[in-house]
C-alpha cells in the first residue's frame, strides 16, 4: 500500500446503527452498503453477527453480495463471536475479523471484571483464533484514549506479534481533544515494536464534538486509517462523519501530504457523497440538520448580499469546494407539466437512478401529477418520487387512497380515511389534538395497528411555498421498530403516508421473520 493511501472504513451499518432509534432491516442495509461500494469506501463494517441473527444474516448477505470493498464483521475478544463474524464473512471475497476488548482501568475493573494480564492474554488468543478464519485481522482496545499508556503499548505490541494487522484506537466516548489523540498516535507510532508492519487506525466518537477533529489529526500523525459513519450517525453524539473526513482531506490535501509531499490517497468518488447521506438519512429516518458540514442543505447556499456577488464575481471568494465535487446538480434543471416522457427519464439517468422502462413510466405519473400542482419540480423533487414510488422495498399492505381533514381555530380536528388492502377497502374516522394526530388515529382504527409514534419530523423538499412536504415517522411495536415516509404537496396527506409506510414496513420484517434488534451492550 503506498503510504500516502488513507483507509476509509465505514461503520455505518454496525456503529452507526447502534444510534437508538436506526434500525436497519436486511434488504435496508444491503441497499446501503451496495451504495456504500458505489462511493468507494475500503471497509464496510457490516454488523456485529453474534448480536443477534438479524445481524447476522445482514452481515452474511452483504459478504455475497457486495463486490469491491472489504467485509468486516466486529466480535468481542471471544470465541463465540470470532466464530460468528468469521462464518458471516466467510462469502466475502474481502474479509476481515475486528475483534475488540477493553484496555482503560474503569471498564477493566467494572466492566470486565478483569485484571490486564487477563485481558491481554483474551486479546492474544481471540487474534489467534480470528487468523484461523481471515489474515485480515483488526484488534481494537476498548476505551484506548483512557487507557494507560504503557498497558496500551504493551496490548498493542502483543495484538501484532499475535497477527493483527489493523490497529484501532478507539476514542470510545469522545474524550480527548485533537492535540491528545493526535499525541497517542503518534507515541504509539514511536513505541510499539512492530507497528510499521500494522495499520494504525482512528475510531473517534463525537461527545465533545471532536470526532472528525480527532480522526484527523490521528491522520496527521501516521493513522492510515479512519473509522467513520455516513452522516456522522452513531451511538450518543455519533462518529467521525465520513463526509467530512473525505472532504477535508481532499481539499486541504497539501496540510495532509506525507513526508513525499504527496497529497492523500483516497479511493472515494466524492460525487456519490450526497446522494449516500441521503440514502442514510431517508433508511434510518434520521433527519441531516440544514447547516450540517458538506451534506446540510444550507452546506452550499449563500445569502448575504455581499457573498452573493463575490459568488457571481468568483466561486472560490466563498467557496472551499464545489457543490458539484460532491454530486449536487450543478446545472438545477427545473422540469415542469410539459416535460415529456424523454426528458423525464433523461434527468432520472443524469441523477443517477436506474429505472426500468416500467418503473419510469411509474415515476412520471407521478412526476406529472405533482407537476400539476407545483410549476416547477426540481432535482430533489424528482429524487423524492423516485424514494418515495419505486425504492419501495416492502409490500404496500395497506394504501391511503382517501384522507379528508377538517381541522381550525376552535374546531375539533376530525380525519377520515379509506385503506386499501388486497381485498376490501377499510374506512374510519377519528379526532385528535390537531389534523395529524386525527388522521393517525383514523389510520390506527382502519388498520386495527396501534404501534407507538417514537418521532415525526416534516421537512420541505424543496424552497417555496409550492414545496413537496417530506414527512418521516418512527413507530414501534413490541420492540421492534419501522421508519416510514411520504411525499406530498399537502404536508398532512404527506404525513400521513408516512405513517401508512411504517406500518408496512413494520408487517413486512415481520412477516419476513426479521427478529427485533438487540441492541447489545459493548
Ligand atoms: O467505540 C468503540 O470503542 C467501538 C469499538 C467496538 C471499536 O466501537
Ligand atoms: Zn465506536
Amino acid at each position: 500500500m503506498p503510504p500516502e493511501k488513507i483507509i476509509i472504513f465505514d461503520t455505518t451499518l454496525r456503529d452507526g446503527e447502534q444510534s437508538p432509534g436506526a434500525s436497519l432491516s436486511i434488504t435496508e442495509k444491503l441497499e446501503i452498503a451496495q451504495q456504500l461500494a458505489v462511493l468507494g469506501v475500503d471497509v464496510i463494517e457490516a454488523g456485529f453477527p453474534v448480536s443477534s441473527p438479524a445481524q447476522f444474516e445482514a452481515t452474511k448477505v452483504i459478504a455475497e453480495e457486495v463486490s469491491g470493498p472489504t467485509i468486516a464483521g466486529l466480535a468481542r475478544a471471544h470465541e463465540n463471536d470470532i466464530q460468528a463474524a468469521g462464518n458471516a464473512i466467510a462469502p466475502a471475497k474481502k474479509k476481515r475479523i475486528h475483534t475488540f476488548i477493553a484496555t482503560s482501568p474503569i471498564h477493566m475493573e467494572h466492566k470486565l471484571k478483569k485484571k490486564p494480564d487477563e485481558v491481554l492474554k483474551m486479546a492474544i488468543e481471540a487474534i489467534k483464533y480470528a487468523k484461523t478464519f481471515t489474515d485480515d485481522v483488526e484488534f481494537s482496545p476498548e476505551d484506548a484514549c483512557r487507557s494507560e499508556m504503557p498497558f496500551l503499548i504493551e496490548i498493542c505490541a502483543a495484538a501484532i506479534e499475535a497477527g493483527a494487522t489493523t490497529l484501532n484506537i478507539p476514542d470510545t466516548v469522545g474524550y480527548v481533544l485533537p492535540y491528545e489523540y493526535g499525541q497517542i498516535i503518534a507515541q504509539l507510532k514511536a513505541d510499539v515494536p512492530g507497528i510499521d508492519n500494522c495499520i494504525i487506525s482512528t475510531h473517534c466518537h463525537n461527545d465533545l464534538g471532536m470526532a472528525v477533529a480527532n480522526s484527523l489529526a490521528g491522520v496527521r500523525n501516521g493513522a492510515r486509517q479512519v473509522e467513520c459513519t455516513v452522516n456522522g450517525l452513531g451511538e450518543r453524539a455519533g462518529n467521525a462523519a465520513l463526509e467530512e473526513i473525505v472532504m477535508a482531506i481532499r481539499t486541504r490535501a497539501g496540510f495532509f501530504a506525507g513526508k513525499d509531499a504527496k497529497a492523500p490517497i483516497l479511493n472515494i468518488n466524492t460525487k456519490e457523497i450526497y446522494r449516500t447521506s441521503q440514502l442514510v438519512s431517508r433508511l434510518t429516518g434520521f433527519v441531516i440538520q440544514p447547516n450540517k458540514a458538506i451534506v446540510g442543505a444550507n452546506a452550499f447556499a449563500h445569502e448575504a448580499g455581499v457573498h452573493v456577488d463575490g459568488i457571481l464575481k468568483k466561486r472560490s471568494t466563498y467557496e472551499i469546494m464545489t457543490p458539484e465535487s460532491i454530486g449536487l446538480g450543478g446545472s438545477r434543471m427545473v422540469l415542469g407539466r410539459h416535460t415529456g416522457r424523454h426528458g423525464f427519464a433523461d434527468r432520472c439517468k443524469q441523477l443517477g437512478f436506474k429505472l426500468t422502462n416500467e418503473e419510469t413510466e411509474h415515476a412520471y405519473e407521478r412526476f406529472l401529477q405533482i407537476a400539476d400542482k407545483k410549476k416547477e419540480v426540481f432535482d430533489e423533487d424528482i429524487a423524492a418520487i423516485i424514494n418515495d414510488e419505486i425504492h419501495v422495498i416492502v409490500e404496500k399492505i395497506y394504501e391511503l387512497q382517501y384522507l379528508h381533514v377538517a381541522c381550525g381555530t376552535g374546531t375539533l380536528p376530525t380525519a377520515s380515511v379509506k385503506i386499501k388492502t388486497k381485498d376490501e377497502v377499510k374506512q374510519a374516522a377519528a379526532c385528535g389534538d390537531g389534523p395529524v394526530d386525527a388522521a393517525y388515529e383514523a389510520i390506527r382504527e382502519a388498520t386495527g395497528h396501534s404501534p407507538e409514534l417514537e418521532s415525526y419530523s416534516i421537512k420541505a423538499v424543496t424552497g417555496g411555498k409550492e414545496a413537496l412536504g417530506e414527512a418521516t415517522v418512527r413507530i414501534s411495536e413490541q420492540g421492534r421498530t419501522a421508519i416510514g415516509r411520504g411525499i406530498s404537496t399537502d404536508i398532512i396527506e404527506a404525513s400521513a403516508k408516512a405513517y401508512v409506510d411504517a406500518i408496512n414496513r413494520m408487517l413486512s420484517a415481520k412477516k419476513k421473520g426479521e427478529e427485533p434488534e438487540l441492541k447489545v451492550q459493548l
